[in-house]
């Protein structure tokens, strides 16, 4: 069975060195608009092959998610053999439970929809909930760009630094970034109050007269880290802090909010494509892009050969 690389228009630019890496053809994809607002993607050959349909749902994050649906429906009816949809930064992740009555839950309704498209497979990359595996009826396998995060910033975290959560709920990728730079671990006790104000005044651990790094999964408002940045200060952590997330999607003022924290360093990966505020639209904030290319590559390499992703995977 022949691999092939199908691209939305979500994020070409990743596509396009995932196929390299991979010395694979991107299949043709051509994206008709109706003056509506309708779009109706039409593919190149896929019949018989082993296709991977690459779309990240970040912002225009609707927009993304039917373009990914149409993509996978037109990859089955076209007699793909195998279809799995790449979806490095998941949209919806955060609606993994009904805050309160009479909501949906989006992250179910997002993952039955892209199974019911025709997605045999699902492909993330640090996904905002470890639950979103359950919500899915086909395999999830669930990446981590913590790694290359940590590779790319080691060499820029002082001594004595504390790695901290900015909620209990990035947990998990602070304390395997922590073991990887061999550093202690902290977290902030955070509350949300509404979609870009949170609370965050208690710390867990101990940051007195420490540098800090903070590792998150995502940034979208840049509440989260501001509330974090200025708990941490008050419980006497030092210098400019280093922010880490995978995801990094800056939504309306991120970058403004951002720009005030006094952050010496801010890592990000690239699983968001480029039709958001780019870093390069926020000079006064050192924001650094690291590519999840090869670890998009690699696994689908693998998976194409039916080999165990290991150590690709998210852990604990
Ligand atoms: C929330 O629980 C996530 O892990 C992130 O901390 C959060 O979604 C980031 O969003 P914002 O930048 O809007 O605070």
């Amino acid at each position: 069975m022949s691999l092939g690389i199908v691209t939305g228009t979500a994020n070409p630019v990743l596509a396009g060195e995932i196929a390299s890496r991979l010395g694979s053809r991107l299949v043709e994809m051509q994206l008709e608009r109706f003056p509506d607002g309708e779009i109706r993607p039409r593919l190149g050959p896929v019949r018989g092959a082993d296709i991977y349909v690459i779309q990240p749902t970040g912002p225009p994050v609707n927009d993304n998610l039917v373009e990914l649906l149409l993509l996978l429906d037109a990859c089955r009816r076209a007699g793909a053999d195998r279809v799995t949809a790449v979806v490095p930064y998941f949209g919806y992740a955060r609606q993994d439970r009904r805050a309160g009555d009479r909501q949906p839950i989006g992250a179910r309704v997002a993952a039955e929809a892209i199974a019911a498209a025709g997605a045999s497979r699902l492909v993330v990359i640090d996904p905002h909930t470890s639950s979103l595996e359950a919500m899915f009826a086909v395999p999830v396998e669930m990446l981590t760009a913590v790694p290359v995060l940590a590779a790319a910033v080691r060499r820029l975290i002082p001594r004595g630094a504390v790695v901290v959560a900015p909620d209990l709920g990035a947990m998990r990728l602070a304390r395997h970034f922590a073991a990887l730079v061999e550093a202690r671990l902290a977290a902030v006790s955070k509350y949300r109050l509404d979609a870009v104000t949170v609370s965050a005044k208690d710390i867990v651990g101990d940051v007195r007269n420490r540098p800090v790094v903070i590792v998150d999964d995502m940034i979208s408002t840049g509440a989260t880290i501001e509330a974090a940045v200025s708990a941490l200060r008050a419980h006497g952590a030092t210098g400019e802090p280093i922010v880490v997330a995978t995801h990094g999607l800056f939504a309306g003022s991120a970058l403004a909010r951002l720009r005030e924290c006094a952050i010496g360093r801010m890592l990000v990966t690239d699983t968001i494509g480029p039709r958001h505020p780019a870093p390069a639209a926020a000079p006064a904030l050192p924001i650094q892009a690291e590519s999840v290319a090869h670890l998009l590559a690699e696994a689908i390499d693998r998976l194409h050969r039916s080999e165990p992703l290991e150590e690709l995977l998210l852990r604990g």
